[in-house]
């Protein structure tokens, strides 16, 4: 199956997507900061189908847990959400894990969307359809394989980031360079000044 990955730009083919899911019934999963900062947002730019169950879990790693998951899965078996519906990520790295293997454990395996809202996410976790949780201490000991019919990538959600999680994404984007190839380095390297860091002198600086 081939994830359609839409961005910023793209809205009409999102909502055009979106719409015709509304046959299916949606469940939004956000953790309490993406509540907060990107809920109201993706609401006000209608990214999200005007009829969804929102599911909001406690912000960090501790919530990628089976207790977690069978809370989330609770609600979604009282909620009446069916094998045709759709879970939709709203969040950084820790909800689209969770969120991808809840997705792919109920009834089997329900569709699934990623609203990634960290760089980290939208620069990696939410690509390649890897999902999980974490086990008696052991990140991400459980897990599975489930891609996302869609990914809608909106920079702006990266606003209200705190510096501790931007640095995160940077850093991560900074490896994939490196493991990919030199060219990708120095084109890296050759990047505009981003919105946070001059990504150039990040860069530049780790040469040896
Ligand atoms: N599946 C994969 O391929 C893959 C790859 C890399 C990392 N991961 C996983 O991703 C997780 C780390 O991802 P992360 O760094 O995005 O962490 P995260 O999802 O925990 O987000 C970091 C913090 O930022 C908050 N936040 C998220 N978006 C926000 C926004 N727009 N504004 C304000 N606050 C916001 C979150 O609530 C949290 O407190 C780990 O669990 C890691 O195992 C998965």
């Amino acid at each position: 199956m081939m994830t359609q990955l839409l961005e910023y730009g793209q809205e009409e083919t999102w909502r055009s997507w979106l719409s015709n899911m509304e046959s299916y019934s949606c469940v939004v999963l956000c953790d309490t900061n993406t509540f907060h900062h990107c809920y109201p947002k993706a609401q006000a730019e209608q990214i999200l189908p005007q009829h969804h169950q929102l599911i909001v879990v406690p912000a960090g790693e501790a919530s990628k847990s089976f207790e977690q998951v069978v809370q989330i899965v609770e609600q979604m078996h009282v909620a009446g959400v069916g094998k045709k519906s759709i879970l939709i990520c709203l969040g950084g790295g820790m909800i689209c894990d969770l969120g991808g293997f809840i997705a792919h454990i109920y009834m089997r395996g329900i569709q699934l969307a990623h609203i990634p809202t960290t760089l980290l996410c939208m620069a990696d976790a939410c690509l390649g359809g890897k999902n999980g949780i974490d086990f008696q201490g052991v990140k991400n000991q459980i897990g599975s394989i489930h891609h996302p019919e869609a990914i809608w990538i909106n920079p702006a959600f990266l606003n209200t980031l705190d510096e501790r999680t931007k640095k995160s994404g940077i850093a991560e984007m900074i490896k994939h360079t490196l493991l990919q190839s030199e060219d990708a380095f120095d084109h890296a390297c050759q990047l505009p000044v981003n919105a946070f860091y001059d990504t150039r002198q990040i860069l530049a600086g780790l040469r040896f």
